[in-house]
C-alpha cells in the first residue's frame, strides 16, 4: 500500500500540487505535513486559516486515519496497524521473471594453481551477484571461464617430465603441482633455457601432440577435482564452464573477422589493435611467435557469448588489475562495430590484504583457499567450545559460521576498495561481521522457540515505541537494499542492509520483551516483527551465499 500516494489523491481533488508534501521532523506532528504558506497567495488566506479550512474539508480514507491543522501545518496521520501489518506480512517482493539474460564470468580459477583469494573474491562477489540478480528477475548464465589454456601448461608439462611422477601427483596433485611450478620458475631464474622448453610444450599442446594433449587432460582433471571440492563446500554452481580453451577453435576466424573490419596493425612481428586514439595500449591479438593470447580468447568468448546467449548484459567479475584489459577488449568489440560491445561490463575488486603470518603460505607466496577456511571452521569450533559447549550439531554449525565469516567479510566490503583481513576482526562476534548476523539470527529464532506457547490476536497499532517504529522501517526497506545492491552489482549494499537490520533488532530486543509483556496482544504482534526479521535475515544471507543456524 502505497500511503503517500493516497495522500497525494486527496490533494489532488482540492488542487493542491504534490511537490509541497514533506516528512515531519517529529513523528508526534503526523506522517506527512502540508505546508501551506505558499497557498497563501491563491487562497488570499493566512496560512493559519487555511490549514483550519482543508482540515475541515478533506476527508479522511481507509489507509489515512486523521488529517489534523496545526498551526501553518495540515498533518497526516496514516492508519499505523494497516501500515505496520502491510510491513510485517508482505510477502517475498521477487520480480517477476524477464527474458532478459546476463551472462556473468566469475571465478575462473587457473588450473593446476591453487584457488587465490583473488580467485575466491570473484567466486563469492559473482555469485552473490548472479543471485541478486536472479531475485531481480534476469535470466542469469553463469560462466567460469576457466584460465585453462597457455604457457604456464608448456612448463608444468615440462617439469612433470623433468622431475615429477604419477604416485607423487595422485597423492595430492594440487600441492604437488604447485610445487613443481614453483620449482620451474625457481630453476629458470638460472637456467633461462627452461622457459624455452616450456614454450615448446605448449606449442606441442597447440598443435595437438598427443603426450601433450593427455597431459593437459590430466592436470585439468585433477584441478577440477580439487576446485569442485571448494565448490561444494561454498555451495557454488555454474551453467557453463567454458574455459579459455574452449575458444581454441574460433580463435583464427576471431582474428580473420578483425582483419576484414581493417583493425589489425601489425607491430614488431605480433598482430595488434592500435587503440593510441583512445588513450589505450594496443590490444595484442597474437604474439610475434605466432601464439594467441589472453585478449584473443576474451574476444572470441565475448562473441561467442553474444551469439549464444543474446545477452542483455556481459559481465565480469575480475580483479581490478585487469581493468586495461577490458578496455582494450571492450573497445576492440566496439571498433568490430558489435552493437552489444557497450553492454559488456568489467565489475571489479580490489586485493584483500592478509596480516603477516595468520595464513599458511608455501614458500611465501601461495596461500591455499581450503586452509583459509579450514582455519575460520577451527577457530568458531573453539568459541563454541568455549560458549556453548552443549551445542547440537556442533561441527555442522561452525563451518556454517566459520565460511559465513570469510564470506561475509568480503562482501561487506565496497568491491572497489583493497579490504585487509584480520582473523580478529573477522570472527568478532560484535562486530559487523557474518557471525554477528548468524548470532542475530540464531537470537531470533531462540525468542520464538521460547514464545511457542503464545496465541492471540497480533495488536499491530500498539507497535509505537521508537525501538519498534525503527525496526519496522529497516524492515520495509529491504526490497530497496536488493533493488540497489542490483543495479550497482555491489553485494556490499545487501550486506551493510543486514547488519544495520541486525543492530536495529537487537535495540529492540533489548527494550520490547516479547515472551514476558503481559499484554499478549501486543506480545503477539512482537512475535510477529521477530518472525519477519527472521524470514528477512535467512533470505538476505542466503543471496549472499551465506548459511544461518538455528542455534549458535
Ligand atoms: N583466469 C584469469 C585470472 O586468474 C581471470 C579470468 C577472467 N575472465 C575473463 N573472461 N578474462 O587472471
Amino acid at each position: 500500500m502505497d500511503f503517500k500516494a493516497e495522500i497525494i489523491k486527496i490533494l489532488k481533488k482540492e488542487h493542491i500540487p504534490e511537490e509541497l508534501l514533506q516528512a515531519p521532523p517529529n513523528p508526534d506532528m503526523g506522517d506527512y505535513a502540508l505546508p501551506c504558506f505558499t497557498l497563501a497567495k491563491e487562497y488570499k488566506k493566512a496560512p493559519q486559516e487555511i490549514a483550519k479550512d482543508l482540515e475541515k474539508k478533506l476527508k479522511p480514507s481507509k489507509n489515512i486515519e486523521k488529517i489534523v491543522a496545526n498551526g501553518p501545518y495540515l498533518n497526516f496521520f496514516i492508519n499505523k496497524a494497516q501500515y505496520n501489518k502491510e510491513i510485517i506480512e508482505a510477502k517475498a517482493v521477487k520480480k517477476k521473471k524477464s527474458n532478459k539474460v546476463i551472462t556473468l564470468d566469475f571465478s575462473q580459477p587457473n588450473i593446476m594453481k591453487p584457488f587465490s583469494i583473488a580467485h575466491l573474491r570473484s567466486t563469492m562477489i559473482g555469485n552473490a551477484i548472479s543471485q541478486i540478480l536472479t531475485y531481480e528477475g534476469y535470466k542469469v548464465i553463469k560462466i567460469n571461464h576457466l584460465g585453462d589454456w597457455g604457457t604456464q601448461f608448456g612448463k608444468m608439462m615440462y617439469a612433470y617430465e623433468a622431475w615429477g611422477n604419477k604416485t607423487g601427483l595422485m597423492k595430492d596433485p594440487m600441492h604437488y603441482m604447485t610445487d613443481l611450478y614453483v620449482r620451474f620458475h625457481k630453476e629458470a631464474e638460472t637456467s633461462p633455457i627452461l622457459e624455452d622448453k616450456g614454450r615448446e610444450w605448449f606449442a606441442k599442446l597447440e598443435k595437438g601432440d598427443k603426450k601433450a594433449r593427455a597431459y593437459w587432460d590430466l592436470f585439468s582433471k585433477l584441478s577440477l577435482q580439487y576446485y569442485n571440492k571448494t565448490y561444494k563446500r561454498l555451495n557454488i554452481t555454474f551453467d557453463s564452464w567454458a574455459g579459455e580453451a574452449f575458444y581454441e577453435p574460433q580463435l583464427k576466424p576471431t582474428i580473420e573477422f578483425l582483419q576484414k573490419k581493417h583493425l589489425l596493425e601489425e607491430s614488431e612481428g605480433a598482430l595488434i589493435v592500435n587503440l593510441e586514439k583512445y588513450g589505450l595500449t594496443p590490444c595484442i591479438v597474437r604474439k610475434s611467435d605466432g601464439s594467441t593470447i589472453y585478449a584473443t580468447r576474451d574476444l572470441a568468448a565475448a562473441i561467442y557469448r553474444a551469439k549464444t546467449y543474446n545477452f542483455y548484459k556481459n559481465l565480469y567479475v575480475v580483479d581490478i588489475r585487469q581493468s586495461l584489459h577490458f578496455q582494450q577488449v571492450f573497445k576492440t568489440l566496439e571498433l568490430a562495430a558489435f552493437p552489444w560491445a557497450k553492454d559488456c561490463m568489467h565489475i571489479p575488486f580490489g586485493t584483500m590484504k592478509f596480516e603477516e603470518g595468520v595464513m599458511s603460505t608455501r614458500k611465501g607466496i601461495i596461500i591455499f583457499l581450503e586452509d583459509v577456511l579450514d582455519k575460520a571452521v577451527e577457530s568458531v569450533e573453539k568459541i563454541i567450545e568455549e560458549k556453548n559447549p552443549k551445542l547440537k550439531d556442533k561441527k555442522k554449525v561452525a563451518e556454517q559460521v566459520g565460511l559465513g565469516a570469510i564470506v561475509f567479510w568480503d562482501l561487506s566490503h565496497d568491491r572497489i576498495r583493497d579490504i585487509s583481513f584480520s582473523w580478529d576482526k573477522v570472527l568478532d562476534f560484535n562486530g559487523e561481521t557474518g557471525p554477528y548476523v548468524q548470532y542475530t539470527y540464531a537470537r531470533a529464532a531462540s525468542i520464538l522457540r521460547k514464545a511457542k506457547g503464545i496465541k492471540a490476536k497480533p495488536s499491530y497499532e500498539k507497535l509505537v515505541k521508537v525501538q519498534e517504529k525503527e525496526l519496522l522501517k529497516q524492515l520495509s526497506m529491504y526490497p530497496e537494499a536488493i533493488e540497489k545492491a542490483a543495479e550497482q552489482y555491489k553485494p556490499s549494499i545487501l550486506a551493510r542492509y543486514l547488519i544495520t537490520l541486525c543492530q536495529v533488532f537487537n535495540d529492540f530486543y533489548e527494550n520490547c520483551p516479547c515472551v514476558t509483556e503481559p499484554d499478549k496482544n501486543l506480545a503477539f504482534a512482537r512475535l510477529k516483527v521477530v518472525e519477519k526479521t527472521k524470514a528477512t535475515l535467512k533470505e538476505g544471507l542466503s543471496l549472499l551465499g551465506i548459511q544461518a543456524p538455528e542455534e549458535m
